[in-house]
């Protein structure tokens, strides 16, 4: 076993990340941690209020700077933003932080999950959300040891999807 053996959900924005993370703690009596909310409470200001003050650099920053924390912290199921992907530094610590489970979805959909787009600052930003996705796909999967595909499933779906995929790993 690595020394932070976490549970780890990553894909892009409207996978199921935050709602298949709770739903798996629950079912198997885990704490979870969603990292956006996380750093939100943490920063004491929204992600969009921090994209607007400290621009996307400032908020990479801060989820590099959470991912080391967790290096130390009570096995958990995490739940990632969207683009936790992007950084190299990131990258590695996501594969030294336990299995990294890939929520696989296509832009259209992701998009039509999302009742509160104006709570994500890169859906209004310049690049198109699939494009967005286009370009990030290569590191989800680079990083991930496990995806499970979620289109056109439910929460519910999912969460067993995955666990039926911990379970034969032997990570649950
Ligand atoms: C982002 C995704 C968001 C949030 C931030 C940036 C991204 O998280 O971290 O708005 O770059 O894809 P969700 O994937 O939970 O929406």
């Amino acid at each position: 076993m690595k020394p932070a053996d976490h549970i780890i959900l990553i894909g892009f924005m409207g996978a199921g990340k935050s709602s298949v993370a709770r739903r798996l703690a629950r079912f198997e009596g885990m704490s979870s941690i969603d990292m956006d909310k996380y750093i939100a409470r943490e920063a004491g200001m929204s992600i969009p209020e921090i994209f607007d003050t400290e621009g996307e650099e400032g908020f990479r920053q801060r989820e590099l700077a959470f991912l080391g924390s967790m290096l130390t912290r009570e096995r958990t199921i995490l739940s990632c933003g969207g683009g936790v992907i992007v950084r190299e530094e990131s990258r590695e610590l996501l594969r030294q932080l336990g299995t990294v489970i890939y929520l696989k979805v296509d832009a259209a959909e992701a998009i039509s999950r999302i009742s509160q787009p104006s709570t994500r600052p890169l859906l209004s930003g310049a690049t198109p959300p699939a494009e967005l996705l286009a370009a990030r796909v290569q590191y989800y999967e680079d990083v991930a040891q496990l995806t499970i595909n979620t289109q056109g499933r439910t929460i519910l779906q999912v969460t067993q999807a995955v666990q039926r995929a911990l379970r034969s790993e032997g990570k649950l």
